[in-house]
């Protein structure tokens, strides 16, 4: 079954052929991040502009280097929430005009899901076995789903403010880094002191995480090497800091992120021992000290972890395995914020 599957939930174009959810034919990947590193961050009213320029031209790349025809194509799939509301509607108008035009069965796939099934795309032999716990970190969310069967998730875990992605990004920019600061601190920690600043774990209850306090306490700790009061403002600490002050800072910041996301997997694991497979999913999962953390788990390939259309079709293939129905293309709706279990 060869399913085409659309993604703008936030700054990337993305459209993917994959057959059987698993076999990539092609995986177009259109991203903003040179047009927001100049601001810092996401304006989502610019966002929406640039999907609607490049989208059509998007899916076209996508059919043409799968060396596919619409007739081949079975269905057509589409991230519906969650996201930016402008960028949602570019990519769900086109997918529900796409299905009317060529008369195709039409799936609307929640992004969370999407991430989590980065893990099935591409030739690996070894594929999660169920019950699993998936672990998905990224731009806006942090969650610890229990999975017992495909397409079924009930959240055990989630943050109570910040997402850890938001956090990378936010710490970053304390640090003078440029955006988007997952990679940014990744790259810059590598010859940095991982025990050089101590940072704090939150004392979160359970499953739950919080990750503002963490953010605060990084811009705390550079206020105080810098000799700076607490009132002095965050955008000129990078000016007071050598580069390798800035490398420990991002070094011990990773370290201390990825052992707040281990502690309470771990917590996770003790809670619900039928675990078979744990799957790391989202943007942050391409993060190497997080790879070598958790060095059991499954992981998507690291140009799969952030946003792409790939894994809206391999999530599209599940959800028709598990019989779940096309929508009607007239009325799919989307929603800026809504949970996986709905
Ligand atoms: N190597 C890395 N290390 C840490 N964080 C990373 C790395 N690469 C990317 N990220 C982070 O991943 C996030 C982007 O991930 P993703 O694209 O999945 O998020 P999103 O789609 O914006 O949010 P969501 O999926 O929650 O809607 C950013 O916060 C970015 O800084
Ligand atoms: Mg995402």
């Amino acid at each position: 079954m060869l399913i085409l599957g659309i993604e703008t939930s936030c700054d990337e174009t993305a459209a993917a052929v994959v057959r059987d959810g698993r076999e990539i034919l092609s995986n177009v990947v259109v991203s903003q991040i040179d047009i927001f590193a100049e601001y810092g961050g996401v304006i989502p009213e610019v966002a929406a502009r640039s999907h609607l320029e490049v989208m059509m031209p998007v899916v076209k790349k996508a059919l043409k280097d799968a060396s596919c025809t619409w007739d081949e194509i079975d269905a057509i799939a589409v991230t519906y929430a969650p996201g930016l509301l402008g960028s949602l509607l570019i990519g769900t108008l086109t997918a529900r005009t796409l299905a009317v035009v060529h008369n195709k069965p039409l799936y609307a796939v929640h992004h969370l899901k999407s991430h989590i099934y980065a893990n099935w795309l591409g030739n690996t032999d070894k594929l999660p076995a169920f019950p699993l716990l998936a672990l998905v970190i990224s731009g806006g969310h942090t969650q610890i789903l229990s999975m017992p069967a495909h397409n079924q998730f009930e959240i055990i875990g989630t943050t109570r403010d910040d997402a850890v992605g938001e956090c990378f990004d936010k710490v970053a920019k304390i640090l003078g880094l440029p955006y988007p600061g997952g990679p940014s601190i990744a790259k810059v920690a590598a010859s940095g002191n991982p025990s050089k600043y101590r940072l704090p774990h939150p004392k979160i209850p359970e499953l739950d995480f919080s990750f503002s306090g963490l953010k605060t306490a990084v811009l705390r700790a550079v206020q105080k090497e810098a000799g700076v009061p607490i009132s002095y403002p965050s955008h000129k600490l990078k000016e007071l800091l050598t580069p390798q002050q800035v490398a420990d800072f991002a070094a011990s910041f990773q370290k201390t992120a990825v052992d707040i996301l281990a502690e309470k997997m771990k917590l996770a694991l003790e809670k619900h021992p039928e675990t078979k497979s744990v799957v790391i999913a989202g943007g942050v999962s391409a993060n190497q000290e997080l790879r070598n953390t958790f060095s059991d788990a499954f992981f998507p390939e690291p140009k799969f972890s952030g946003d792409n259309g790939a894994m809206v079709a391999a999530a599209c293939y599940y959800e028709i395995q598990s019989g779940v129905k096309p929508t009607d293309p007239y009325k799919l709706n989307i929603y800026p914020r809504i949970s996986i279990e709905n």
